[in-house]
């Protein structure tokens, strides 16, 4: 063959090839059947996690921030809060942390005083440094045990389902504080 042809002949099969590799990459289905074995996903278990959630509603060191007016002063409807709130072992601040709670928590109804929390519970402790668990649910403010629900989760928590229940053990109005015990109950892998 001359050069030429070789050349032809080359670009033919790289065209082809590219052709093939292309169809074939469309041709991988957009969903396909996996198992929690092929994701290295072994025993269910139930993991109890116990800690103190800190979050200063308001002063110098607040750590959640209204980003929104309140339109009602008894409900706080519209109200809407930024919040990184650290996570400790103990109910002391300076007690040793294990992570931080993140999201918002707002103050959807005009008819009652409720808060919805949207928030990610990011641990740096220990074997759960980097999982995270995802939890949504409503708090009534005036009750001081409230439930919510744990719906997903990230690293050790992969495939996470379960519930937090927040116990009040602070609420000191002149240092903008309160302090809630969590007793996580969290099924996962
Ligand atoms: C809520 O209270 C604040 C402070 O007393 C006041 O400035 C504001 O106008 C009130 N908001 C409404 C919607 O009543
Ligand atoms: C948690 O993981 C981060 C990132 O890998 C690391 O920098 C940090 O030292 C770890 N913290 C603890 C308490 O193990």
């Amino acid at each position: 063959m001359t050069p030429k042809v070789l050349a032809l002949h080359y670009l033919l099969t790289l065209t082809i090839t590219l052709i093939h590799s292309f169809s074939s990459a469309e041709s991988h289905s957009f969903a396909t059947k996996s198992s929690r074995a092929a994701i290295g996903l072994k025993e269910e278990k139930i993991t109890h996690l116990h800690f103190y959630m800190h979050d200063v509603f308001g002063g110098p060191k607040a750590t959640a921030i209204p980003v929104t007016k309140v339109l009602d002063n008894n409900t706080f409807y519209g109200g809407l809060y930024m919040a990184d709130d650290p996570l400790t072992l103990g109910p002391r601040r300076d007690s040793k942390p294990v992570g931080n709670g993140r999201g918002t928590y707002a103050f959807p109804s005009p008819k009652d005083f409720v808060l919805e929390m949207n928030y990610n519970l990011g641990f740096t402790h220990g074997d759960y440094n980097g999982s995270s668990l995802c939890l949504l649910g409503r708090i009534a403010p005036t009750s001081i045990v409230n439930e919510m629900a744990i719906v997903g989760g990230t690293g050790v928590f992969r495939f996470a389902s379960g519930y937090a229940v927040a116990k009040r053990v602070v609420l000191d109005f002149k240092a903008q504080l309160v302090v809630r015990e969590f007793n996580v109950y969290v099924s996962h892998y």
